[in-house]
């Protein structure tokens, strides 16, 4: 796979402005839009819940790329689907049972991914990988935007790629925090494909334009 998805996280948008923060991530061609979900207990913070998410999902086209930093993803799995996701991310270390969430999310009807965090190891997920659409790669501890982007994870992103090969997986490999239109580069050569980007998206004053700087960034570190 070569292409470069572009998922700006909703979290770093301006919710007093978000139609036009939306929009504007539309026209400058982003993928997806990813969406943080955090309960206080699996990360130190809180984001929003399924209500907002369906509100977000009124405003925009783009498929909604759910990332759930929750203890309970199975319990929450369903509300997260009627409200628009289009793909549901949860966490190996997360309460509940791997299997059973990821039987829940594809009987739902979304695309299902794993997360690990930054100290677990790629291999948490080992035994799931025939089951996965996406493999996320976390970049930064989950919990807050803004974070310094880890190289060191960046061998998990090449052990998901090589496992793929080797296993003849469907999982595309996605990474989350910290990316920008320099830590998109290694990030791209490594073997990501769905790049998440907070801060360096709607933080900036011209949201199409950053979109599009990162775009060609990946793309000549692909030719390159
Ligand atoms: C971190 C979240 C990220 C975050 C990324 O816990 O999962 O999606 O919004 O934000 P930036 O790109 O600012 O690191
Ligand atoms: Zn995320």
């Amino acid at each position: 796979m070569n292409a470069v998805y572009l998922a700006p996280s909703v979290i770093s948008a301006d919710f007093g402005n978000l139609q036009a923060d939306l929009a504007q991530a539309e026209k400058g061609g982003a993928d997806l839009l990813h969406v943080d979900i955090m309960d206080g207990h699996f990360v130190p913070n809180i984001t929003f819940g399924p209500a907002i998410v369906a509100r977000i999902k009124s405003l925009t086209k783009l498929p909604l790329d759910v990332h759930l930093m929750i203890s309970h993803p199975r319990k929450y799995a369903a509300a997260f689907a009627k409200a628009g996701a289009a793909n549901i991310t949860f966490h190996v270390e997360s309460e509940d049972d791997t299997s059973a969430t990821i039987s829940e999310i594809k009987k739902l009807g979304c695309h299902v991914g794993l997360s690990v965090k930054p100290k677990t190891p790629l291999s948490a997920i080992c035994a799931h990988l025939n089951q996965l659409d996406r493999v996320l790669v976390m970049t930064v501890e989950p919990g807050f935007g803004g974070q310094k982007f880890m190289p060191d994870m960046l061998p998990k992103v090449e052990e998901a790629r090589a496992w793929r090969k080797e296993g003849n997986f469907k999982y595309d490999i996605e990474v989350d925090g910290g990316l920008d239109k320099e830590t998109i580069e290694p990030s791209v050569r490594a073997g990501a494909e769905v790049i998440v980007a907070g801060t360096a998206v709607f933080g900036r004053p011209d949201i199409g334009q950053a979109i599009r700087e990162m775009r060609e960034t990946a793309l000549a570190a692909l030719k390159g």
